[in-house]
């Protein structure tokens, strides 16, 4: 057998993992797929669209394209970026396979073994693994309800040298919470002039339940970022479907030109296919109002959600409601451990994931994510009903 190369060495299959396995059940509840809903998919859209597409565009769709992306697409999606105030003509955009290329790309471009990654803490697990696979040392930095702990952000700045800042500010995968503007301006002007990478994930921007948090949605990147480095990333996968592995990169161009060269290696070029569909999904002025619906039903499964966790939680167990996006982080009293609610909770039937899955360092597990956005509407108060209970006997048992 070859040697493993050292980047993989470490990698096992996790207790969480192998505990998931038992969740498949038919009859489980999951909350733990950050996923949107089977139903919402915009099916008969894409049909009309795949009907009435020219067939020269049906050939391109099944040819390779340029390694940046297919070119009307480009130009479509510099409009719709340009509406967030997005430096779509000082930068370049590529399109990515999936947001989670747009990282690894990054990923590559600048991380050497042993360089210090910043994160929040909580983290994207995806994010989490790419910055592994580099072999970065890792650090979390604490969120609070509007943002980085900018304290312990500036200390870190002030004693080591951190090579990138990964952060996501508007609903949080895991956390739920959104930056606070003013959270953004400061952290622009602690990060100005460090040379720092800020890597500003904005996977979930469109999925606001409320027209108030709109302006708060406003990407980092479209504010004063002189004299600070930032790549901003996003994706089709919230807003369309993510089996269309379609995401996107806006960097400088000295940034752009290298990643374009990584990406080729990688796969030439993103598929072509969904390419030229989310082209028309958006060109042709469907995004807009299936934005409309998916916000409205992703709206009443969190309201769904807050009803069932104020009736069913103990009064010990905190959460901030989430004003967009998909999850709930919830705040189990110091001592409860989520790995254990889980094993409970999976014998009653409902699934969730642990905290620690989102520590960068893979420890602290008194917290866990509920995902409201892929189950059966009706599965959402019973399934808080056996977390919540899970979690009473377990609060009963360490006392
Ligand atoms: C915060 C965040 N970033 C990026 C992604 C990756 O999305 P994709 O690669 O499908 O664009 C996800 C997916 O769940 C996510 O939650």
């Amino acid at each position: 057998m070859p040697y493993f190369s050292q980047s993989v060495q470490h990698i096992r299959s996790s207790e969480i993992r192998d505990l998931m396995k038992l969740a498949t059940r038919p009859d489980v509840i999951s909350f733990a797929g950050g996923m949107p809903n089977n139903d919402l998919f915009p099916v008969e859209e894409v049909d009309h669209i795949m009907q009435n597409m020219s067939a020269d565009v049906k050939k391109t769709a099944f040819q390779y394209g340029p390694t940046a992306g297919y070119p009307p697409l480009i130009e479509t999606l510099k409009k719709y970026l340009k509406t967030k105030g997005l430096p779509v003509d000082t930068h370049r955009l590529m399109i990515t396979t999936g947001s989670l290329q747009a990282i690894n790309i990054l990923g590559m471009e600048f991380i050497d073994p042993g360089d210090l990654v910043l994160t929040e803490n909580p983290s994207f697990i995806g994010g989490i693994a790419v910055f592994k696979a580099f072999q970065a040392k890792l650090k979390g930095i604490p969120l609070e309800a509007d943002g980085l702990d900018l304290s312990v952000l500036q200390q870190i700045i002030k004693t080591e040298h951190p090579k990138m800042l990964y952060i996501i500010p508007n609903f949080h995968n895991p956390a739920g919470i959104i930056y606070s503007r003013q959270k953004r301006k400061a952290l622009l002007d602690l990060l100005r002039g460090t040379n720092i990478l800020l890597l500003e994930d904005d996977a979930y921007n469109e999925l606001y339940y409320d027209d108030t948090i709109k302006e708060m949605t406003q990407p980092i990147m479209s504010l004063n970022t002189e004299g600070v480095e930032m790549v901003y990333t996003g994706s089709f996968s919230k807003i369309l479907g993510p089996g269309f592995r379609l995401g996107w990169l806006l960097a400088s161009p000295e940034i752009f030109e290298k990643a374009q060269i990584i990406k080729q290696g990688i796969d030439a070029c993103s598929p072509n296919f969904t390419q030229v569909i989310a082209n028309e999904f958006v060109s042709q002025g469907y995004l807009s109002t299936y934005l409309d619906k998916i916000r409205n039903a992703y709206k009443k499964r969190r309201n769904e959600m807050d009803k069932a966790l104020k009736k069913y939680m103990p009064e010990e167990v905190l959460w901030h409601q989430p004003k967009g996006g998909f999850y709930y982080w919830i705040k189990l009293p110091q001592n409860v451990d989520s790995t254990a609610i889980l094993k409970d909770s999976i014998t009653n039937g409902a699934v969730f994931v642990t905290g620690k899955t989102f520590d960068p360092q893979g420890k602290q597990n008194n917290h866990l994510r509920l995902a409201f956005s892929n189950m059966k509407i009706e599965e959402i108060v019973p399934g808080v009903k056996i977390i919540s209970e899970a979690i009473k006997s377990h609060m009963l048992a360490v006392k």
